[in-house]
């Protein structure tokens, strides 16, 4: 069985370079399809889910191939617009190629993304602001079906309920090349829609304010190919950070903003870490003792909710009762089952998990509930006593570029079974 095997007691130390953001790249490649011609992406991570967007795009007619760390796409005159069923379900970030394909051709036709491992994950918000952009939506048992009456979607003044990441990314796809001019009131302000933002400009798209809550894109009549850097992954980024204030340890991570991480930082120097922040680096130090303080899930520049597994764990660890409060995905604490079966106490009530630490860790087999519950529950073995199996690495391998490799050039004793079972070192 694929899994991976953690032996505790390393403290990290050393220097880890951090891939392209994850949910930036899916993105980037989904803008890919406004225009036609050749563009390219650099600084992709090697993650399962690039693969499978590419492979969306391939359905959708475009030439896609893959280098090492790069993207590029050959886009056709004329592209498809129904992404296949199986391939979408796969991948919940494919809900992004609904603005992009509306603006292109004026139909576009997506899976639904249903439920998953981290709750309820509605599309209400990016249907309705494409509506109010113009499109027509009819709602499958299993797919969304998107028209524009006249081909061109029309600018508006729109404003989110909820500064959604995906509902900003679609809603800011589909405006660029929109009749007029639309603003987004309350945009997500995540280091992502920036970095999308800054690709749709480069493509010669009118976008001013990305990363404000009050995006304003001045429709233009067409866009042209270019080639994009992927902004550093800040969550990659955070996960090492904690695995070296959690080990004791002394690690630079290099390639990623300092500043997309301000809070994050912030929890670690309180909890008793060293932190310093340099230009594109970050270097993390363990101090001898680790505190508690609480932790509330935001949107950017919140706590982000996709690194409260892995704080959650630090706080396993740290003297004192901590209030951990997930905001924006109600599934996310369940994994905290998966914790206290290593030793680890923490009660949850509601969306609200209370952790009293330190708690002595012990290995345990237990469960990769989704991708950021996995990368916490590998931390969690690095400080246990006796061996973790963390199994279900399936949903890590979508956001981590070879988690266990890098934590191995660390110094960490973290296996794949896979990489057993082939005999690596
Ligand atoms: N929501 C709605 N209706 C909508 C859209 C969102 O109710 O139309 C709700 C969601 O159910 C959720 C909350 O709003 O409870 C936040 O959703 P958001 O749209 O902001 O998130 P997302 O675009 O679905 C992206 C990342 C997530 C990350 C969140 C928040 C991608 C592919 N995914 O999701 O990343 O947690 O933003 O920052 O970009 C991960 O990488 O592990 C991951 C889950």
């Amino acid at each position: 069985m694929d899994a991976f095997e953690v032996h505790g007691g390393a403290r990290l130390s050393g220097t880890v370079h951090i891939t392209g953001a994850k949910n930036s790249a899916l993105k980037l490649a989904a803008a890919s399809v406004l225009s036609e011609g050749r563009s390219k992406l650099t600084n992709v991570p090697e993650i399962a889910d690039i693969p499978a967007m590419a492979d969306i795009l391939r359905h959708l007619g475009v030439t896609v191939t893959a280098g090492p760390g790069q993207l590029h796409f050959d886009v056709p005159a004329r592209i498809g617009g129904e992404t296949p069923p199986g391939l979408a379900r796969r991948l919940r970030a494919s809900i992004v190629l609904l603005g992009p394909l509306l603006a292109r051709r004026g139909h576009a036709r997506v899976a639904q993304p249903g439920g998953c491992n981290l709750g309820n994950r509605n599309i209400d918000m990016h249907l309705s602001a494409l509506a109010q952009l113009g499109a027509e939506i009819t709602i499958g048992a299993d797919h969304v079906e998107a028209r524009v009456p006249g081909g061109r979607l029309q600018g508006a003044d729109i404003e989110l309920p909820f500064a959604s990441v995906g509902a900003t990314e679609n809603l800011l796809m589909a405006a660029v090349t929109a009749r007029g001019t639309t603003t987004i009131r309350n945009a997500a302000r995540e280091p992502e829609i920036t970095d999308l933002a800054a690709y749709l400009v480069a493509m010669g798209a009118r976008i001013s304010a990305a990363g404000t809550t009050d995006i304003v894109v001045e429709g233009v009549e067409g866009l042209h190919p270019a080639d994009h850097r992927v902004v550093g992954d800040r969550i990659e980024a955070g996960t090492f950070a904690v695995g070296a204030a959690l080990t004791g340890g002394d690690v630079r991570i290099e390639g990623v903003e300092p500043s997309h991480l301000r809070l994050p930082l912030d929890k670690l120097r309180t909890i008793g870490a060293e932190v310093i922040a340099e230009d594109g680096a970050v270097v993390v130090r363990g101090g001898a003792t680790a505190k508690a303080t609480d932790v509330v899930t935001l949107p950017f520049p919140g706590f982000p909710t996709d690194l409260q597994p892995q704080f959650l764990v630090l706080l396993s660890q740290a003297a004192g009762t901590a209030m951990v409060t997930e905001n924006v995905f109600d599934g996310r604490v369940q994994f905290v089952a998966e914790l206290v079966r290593m030793g680890a106490e923490i009660a949850v009530e509601a969306h609200h998990a209370v952790v009293r630490g330190p708690r002595p860790l012990h290995g345990a087999t237990v469960r990769a509930t989704d991708l950021r519950a996995g990368a916490a529950l590998v931390l969690a073995g690095l400080v246990a006593d006796g061996p973790t199996v963390v199994t279900d690495p399936h949903h890590v391998d979508r956001g981590y570029a070879d988690l266990a490799g890098r934590l191995r050039a660390l110094g960490a004793d973290v296996r794949r079974r896979s990489d057993v079972a082939a005999g690596v070192a």
